[in-house]
């Protein structure tokens, strides 16, 4: 369904994320006819560019980020014909009576803020002080949101001195990605699971945002972040809100980031002895490790999480949710593992093996839905019991239609001109995020927190396996 005609402006027009995922991601939606022709495109920064200067840019951008075989060139020119450019320094004022002279009445206007986080401020105020944007105009900003609760709490006051939180669009990537939305198509649009989604049932969940990339080339920034807040404030604590949250009474984007607060805000702090942090060492072949791909001989900085917290409400009292997240593992997969209670008594003589429903949702690759059942060992063996997964992988499930999938950047933007802000973040929630996040930070700076060594192509430093083995639990393979 085409969203209503915009005019885009990208800050950070030339940039990294712009080039990567924004424009060729708007590219695919233009083919697949999302976005509507008399839309328009226009980047923004502060080198100089004709029009024609930037389509090429873009041309190229898509060219080597976001090209397949289905581009054809007339639907490649016809989206370049949509994009313009102008000139604008942020932080002063040149360029800016350009912009406002360029921007039309009767369309959306929306401004994609895909600069660093010091100047949203003067992004915001200049938007409004020379008239470039209206009442309804959106901004999109993207993390890092802060780097703890002070630093968001400032950045939330300032888009909110000049723009209605309902025009404010945080985007946290992993809430774009189809499996996590099928996540609450599962809980709140089956009968089967949500009865059973309690501590009667639950065991324990796991939440695995493995990777197998370091952090070559972002070196500057991840040293001052830390997967602490690159990840796990983020994306694990949205991941975290979706699996644990009360149904809301409706779909809608206030009732579901309610919900979500709530999560946050019923948390309880993490106590030290369930925390670990590691950083990746160099490979056996001499492969670099963080502290070389970070510049910084000394750096202290973790690339890897792993931490067991608790909800404290009446749904979730005494299940542990064990998170994790590194870089340089042994695999890039992401899952959540909902596993299931043991059964209480077993009819079946000779059975002594710990049977359990394991409900695990895979975010990526193979996106799709597991669940481990138990049956009977197939043969004349008697009633041997084995457990096997019920798998559904969406690309198999669905065919074609599960390959057109937009991916996370394509769907939120469109979101953005529909006016759904059910998948973005709200002030409120991104500062609960923080609340928790900060003492654990404090907490490990306040000791001098050496993070554990791992061996690249691991599962992370074998304090992980044990913060489970202590609790007679283990993790799921990365795989
Ligand atoms: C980003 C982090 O937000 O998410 C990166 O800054 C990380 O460090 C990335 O690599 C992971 O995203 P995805 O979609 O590849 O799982």
């Amino acid at each position: 369904i085409p969203v209503d005609p915009f005019d885009l402006v990208i800050f950070g027009g030339t940039g990294d994320l712009a080039r990567r995922k924004i424009l060729p991601g708007l590219f695919r939606r233009f083919r697949a006819g999302t976005m509507p022709e008399e839309s328009r495109i226009i980047g923004s920064a502060r080198s100089e560019h004709t029009d024609e200067e930037y389509r090429q840019i873009v041309s190229d951008a898509i060219a080597e980020f976001g090209g397949d075989e289905k581009d054809d060139k007339t639907n490649l020119d016809a989206f370049l014909g949509r994009l313009h450019y102008v000139r604008v320094d942020a932080a002063g004022d040149e360029g800016w009576e350009d912009l406002s002279a360029l921007m039309r009445d009767g369309v959306i206007r929306a401004f994609y803020f895909s600069v660093g986080p010091s100047l949203f401020g003067a992004l915001a105020e200049r938007l409004h002080r020379h008239g470039v944007a209206d009442d309804d105009s959106r901004i999109v900003v993207e993390k890092p949101f802060g780097r703890d609760l002070a630093s968001a709490r400032e950045l939330n006051e300032t888009l909110r001195s000049h723009f209605d939180e309902h025009q404010i669009y945080r985007i946290d990537h992993y809430l774009g990605k189809e499996t996590v939305q099928n996540l609450m198509a599962i809980r709140f649009g089956n009968v089967l699971f949500e009865p059973l989604w309690n501590n009667h049932y639950i065991d324990h969940i796991q939440i695995t945002v493995a990777e197998t990339v370091g952090v070559e080339g972002r070196g500057a920034y991840y040293d001052k972040s830390g997967a602490m807040r690159d990840m796990v404030q983020n994306h694990l604590m949205q991941l975290l809100c979706l699996i644990a949250m009360e149904p809301p009474a409706m779909y809608e984007a206030d009732a579901v980031r309610d919900e979500k607060l709530k999560v946050i805000r019923a948390l309880q702090p993490v106590d030290y002895h369930h925390l670990v942090r590691g950083q990746y060492d160099q490979g056996t072949e001499g492969e670099p490790g963080y502290r070389e791909d970070a510049g910084d001989p000394r750096s202290f900085t973790e690339s890897f999480v792993a931490l067991r917290c608790h909800i404290n409400n009446w749904r979730w009292a005494g299940v542990p949710f064990y998170l994790r997240t590194g870089k340089k593992l042994k695999a890039r997969t992401s899952e959540i593992a909902v596993v299931f209670q043991d059964l209480g008594h077993s009819i079946f003589e000779g059975d002594e093996k710990r049977h359990r429903n394991i409900l695990v949702i895979r975010l990526q690759p193979n996106e799709g839905i597991d669940l481990q059942v138990t049956i009977k060992e197939p043969g004349p063996g008697g009633m041997r019991l084995i457990d096997v997964p019920l798998d559904m992988t969406f690309a198999d499930a669905l065919g074609p239609e599960a390959e057109d999938v937009p991916d996370a950047y394509e769907r939120l933007i469109m979101d953005v001109f529909r006016g759904n802000q059910t998948l973005f973040m709200r002030g409120d929630e991104v500062e609960a995020a923080w609340a928790w996040t900060d003492p654990i930070i404090a907490g490990w700076e306040a000791r001098g927190d050496v993070p554990k060594l791992y061996e690249p192509g691991t599962a992370g430093p074998d304090d992980s396996a044990m913060l489970l083995h202590r609790d007679n639990r283990r993790w799921r393979d990365i795989k």
